[in-house]
């Protein structure tokens, strides 16, 4: 399969980041949202990741209305008809995922590849859902999808092995590198960092040490770029609970119980820097 063009369903902050990339590296892409002014802001948001691209000298002036224009926009999955590699990046929600590869499933050719950017649902499930399961797969993508160099590749129970070689060479043909993944809750960088974070958390509950302290012990101690508390207050603390709530209620073991003092944190609105306040202040 030699896939040149690929279309992308939701245009949010992954959808938009994944329309870039794959621009920026050569690839067609059509991009569906739901109304006229997502698919604006979705262009706003390429084209400021552009101008930042450029000014890290990644990308060329003269090539910005190039890479723009590779990415055509559409309000109806319609315009995916002729389309052999879709990846959804809707919002996380199951229902509106499993609605959304059933009625791809009648839009696209047969041999089309539907991959879901899901970071906590299951592949198994919503391969299910598409009634094309050997045709799906996950793409877990990091956020800021231009930047972060990862795909997490996840099989489902069903996905075929020409499914994971072609979602491994769209994810290379984007600029990334790709680790496989079984279909568990969390995946790998979830099912790691998350308990990793609450860790820290609970360090910091418990008086083992500063939150600076914390954060500066595993930089120097453990070669980690950011401490672990810096990374919970970028990721987002509602983010970080969510996932722990989630890996605690999918694997129903209590190591992934989120620290009261997150919740706690949480509920007073102390986000991390989207609020301007976390474990630090911003
Ligand atoms: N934000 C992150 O850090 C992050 C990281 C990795 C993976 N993800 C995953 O990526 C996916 C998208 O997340 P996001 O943060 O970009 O969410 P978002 O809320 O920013 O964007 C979702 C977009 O989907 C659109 N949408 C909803 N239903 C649609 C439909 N039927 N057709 C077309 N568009 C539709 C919404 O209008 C919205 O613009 C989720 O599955 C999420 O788990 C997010």
């Amino acid at each position: 399969m030699n896939i040149t063009k690929i279309g992308i369903v939701g245009a949010g902050v992954i959808g938009a980041g994944i329309a870039e990339t794959a621009a920026r590296q050569g690839l067609g892409v059509i991009l569906v949202e739901t109304t006229k002014v997502q698919l604006e802001k979705a262009v706003e948001t390429i084209r400021r990741g552009l101008k930042k691209a450029i000014g890290r000298k990644e990308v060329a002036e003269k090539d910005e209305d190039l890479i723009i224009g590779r990415v055509q926009l559409a309000l109806d999955i319609q315009a995916l008809t002729k389309i052999d590699f879709v990846i959804e990046a809707v919002t996380e929600d199951e229902r509106t995922k499993t609605d959304l590869f059933s009625k791809l499933h009648t839009v696209c050719p047969a041999p089309a590849i539907f991959a879901s950017a899901t970071s906590s649902l299951s592949i198994t499930k919503l391969a299910k859902a598409s009634k094309r399961a050997p045709q799906v797969i996950g793409m877990h993508f990091m956020n800021p999808v231009p930047v972060m160099k990862l795909v997490e590749i996840v099989r489902g129970v069903q996905t075929a092995p020409e499914t994971i070689q072609a979602a491994k060479s769209v994810a290379e043909r984007m600029g990334k590198e790709t680790v496989l993944a079984h279909d568990f809750p969390g995946f790998m960088v979830n099912r790691v960092i998350a308990p990793m974070i609450n860790e820290a958390i609970y360090s910091l509950y418990e008086g083992v040490g500063s939150a600076q302290d914390i954060d500066r012990a595993l930089k120097l101690g453990a070669n980690h770029p950011m401490g672990p508390l810096q990374l919970a207050d970028l990721l987002g603390l509602d983010a970080v609970l969510n996932s722990l709530e989630m890996l605690h209620r999918q694997f129903g073991n209590p190591k992934f119980s989120p620290c009261p003092l997150l919740v706690k944190y949480v509920e007073a609105g102390f986000l991390g820097r989207k609020t301007g306040k976390g474990f630090y202040e911003y």
